[in-house]
C-alpha cells in the first residue's frame, strides 16, 4: 500500500452524482476519475467544451463510470443552474458538489489592472459562492442531504504576496465553507474545503510555476517531507469527504501539503544548523544555565 492507490472501499460513492466545476482538467479531472472509480457519476463543467468531452471520453473509458460535459462559466448562474438541470435530467438527483475551479497566475500586485483582479475574485469567489447557492437552495427544497467541498489553498490562512487575488478570493471561500457549514446543518448538508500544497498540473505550473524560476521553488528543498503531492493523495481525501464516511466532519479545512504551510515557524530557518554546531550550541546554552544559578550573574543578553 501507498500514496498513490486509492483508499475508499469499492462503491464507496455509489448511487451518488457529483458535480466537479473545472473537471476537465489537472486536479478536477484526478478527482473526478476517483469518484467514477467508487461508483459516483461525474458532472464536470468548465468554460471550454471541448477539453470537457476529451475529459469525460477519456474518463468514461478508463472506469466504465458515466460522466456528463456541460459547459458553463462558473460567473455566470444562469448557466450553473443549467448544469444543475441537465445533471438532474441525466442522472436523477444531484448529492455532491466540488467547487474546484480556479483563475490564477503570478504577479507583481502594482502591475494588476483592475480587471485582472476582478477576474480572479469572481472566478474564485463569486463562482463558488453562486454555484453553492444554486445547489444549496435545490438541496434544501428537495431536502436532499447534499455536500460541498472547496478546493481551497494553504495561503489563504497565511495570505501570499505575488498571487494576491487569489489569496483574497481563497480567503473567502474558507470563510464561505465554515460560514455556511453552522448555517446549512439544520438541513443535513455538509460542506469542508481542502487547502492543498504544491500538485504538479499544467495549469497551475504554466501560471505559478515558470520554467526560469524552477530552482527558486525546489520543492524538494523547500517541503518537510521533501516532494509534491501526488494526485491520488489529493482524491482519496476528496472521496472521503464526499462519502457518507466523513458524515460528522462539517466546516472543517485539510492542509495537504508535505509540511509547506509550517514554513514560518520562526526557528525552522535552523535545519540549516549542522551537528557539530549543534554541539557547541547545546554546550554553550547549558553553560549559560548553569551561570544564571549563580548569584548575581548579569540580566542581559550575552550577544
Ligand atoms: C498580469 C494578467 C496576467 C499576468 C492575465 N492578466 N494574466 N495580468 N500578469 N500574468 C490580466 C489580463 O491582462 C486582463 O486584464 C485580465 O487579467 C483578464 O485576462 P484574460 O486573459 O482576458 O482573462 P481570461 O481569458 O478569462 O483568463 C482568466 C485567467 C487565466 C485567470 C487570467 O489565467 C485562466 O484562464 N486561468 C484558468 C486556469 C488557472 O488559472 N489555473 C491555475 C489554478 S492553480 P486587462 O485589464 O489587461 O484586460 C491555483 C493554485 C494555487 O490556483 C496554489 C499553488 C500551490
Ligand atoms: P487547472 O487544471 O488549471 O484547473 C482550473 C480549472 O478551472 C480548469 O479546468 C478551468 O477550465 C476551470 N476554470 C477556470 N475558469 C473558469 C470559469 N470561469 N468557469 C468555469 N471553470 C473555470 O489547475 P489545477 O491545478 O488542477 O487547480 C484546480 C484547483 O486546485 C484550483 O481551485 C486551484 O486553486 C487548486 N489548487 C491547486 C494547486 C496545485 O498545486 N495544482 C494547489 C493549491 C490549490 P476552463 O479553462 O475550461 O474553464
Amino acid at each position: 500500500m501507498n500514496h498513490s492507490q486509492g483508499m475508499l472501499r469499492d462503491g464507496a460513492l455509489a448511487g451518488k452524482t457529483i458535480i466537479v466545476t473545472g473537471g476537465g482538467t489537472g486536479l478536477g479531472k484526478s478527482m473526478s476519475r476517483y469518484f467514477l472509480e467508487l461508483g459516483a457519476h461525474v458532472v464536470i463543467c468548465s468554460r471550454r467544451l471541448g477539453v470537457l468531452e476529451e475529459a469525460a471520453r477519456e474518463l468514461e473509458a478508463a472506469t466504465a463510470g458515466q460522466v456528463l460535459p456541460v459547459e458553463c462559466d462558473v460567473r455566470n448562474p444562469q448557466q450553473i443552474e443549467q448544469v444543475l438541470e441537465q445533471a438532474i435530467a441525466r442522472f436523477g438527483q444531484v448529492d455532491g458538489l466540488v467547487n474546484n475551479s480556479a483563475g490564477n497566475f503570478i504577479s507583481p500586485t502594482e502591475r494588476l489592472s483592475y480587471k485582472a483582479v476582478d477576474v480572479v475574485v469572481d472566478i474564485v469567489l463569486r463562482g463558488t459562492y453562486y454555484f453553492t447557492l444554486a445547489l444549496g437552495k435545490y438541496w434544501i427544497e428537495n431536502k436532499i442531504k447534499g455536500t460541498v467541498l472547496n478546493i481551497s489553498t494553504t495561503y489563504a490562512w497565511t495570505g501570499s504576496g505575488w498571487v494576491v487575488p487569489s489569496a483574497m478570493a481563497k480567503a473567502g471561500v474558507l470563510t464561505m465553507t465554515k460560514s455556511l457549514a453552522f448555517e446549512w446543518a439544520k438541513y443535513g448538508i455538509r460542506l469542508n474545503a481542502v487547502a492543498p500544497g504544491p500538485f504538479p498540473t499544467k495549469g497551475a505550473w504554466d501560471r505559478l510555476f515558470p520554467e526560469e524560476l524552477t530552482e527558486k521553488f525546489a520543492f524538494e528543498n523547500r517541503i518537510p517531507l521533501h516532494r509534491v503531492g501526488d494526485h491520488q493523495e489529493l482524491a482519496n481525501l476528496a472521496a472521503y469527504l464526499m462519502s457518507d464516511f466523513s458524515g460528522y466532519v462539517t466546516g472543517e479545512v485539510i492542509t495537504i501539503d508535505g509540511g509547506e504551510v509550517l514554513g514560518g515557524g520562526q526557528f525552522n530557518f535552523l535545519h540549516e544548523v549542522t551537528d557539530e554546531q549543534w554541539d557547541t550550541i547545546g554546550e554553550q546554552i547549558k553553560q549559560a544555565n548553569r551561570a544564571s544559578k549563580k548569584e548575581g550573574s548579569s540580566d542581559q543578553p550575552s550577544a
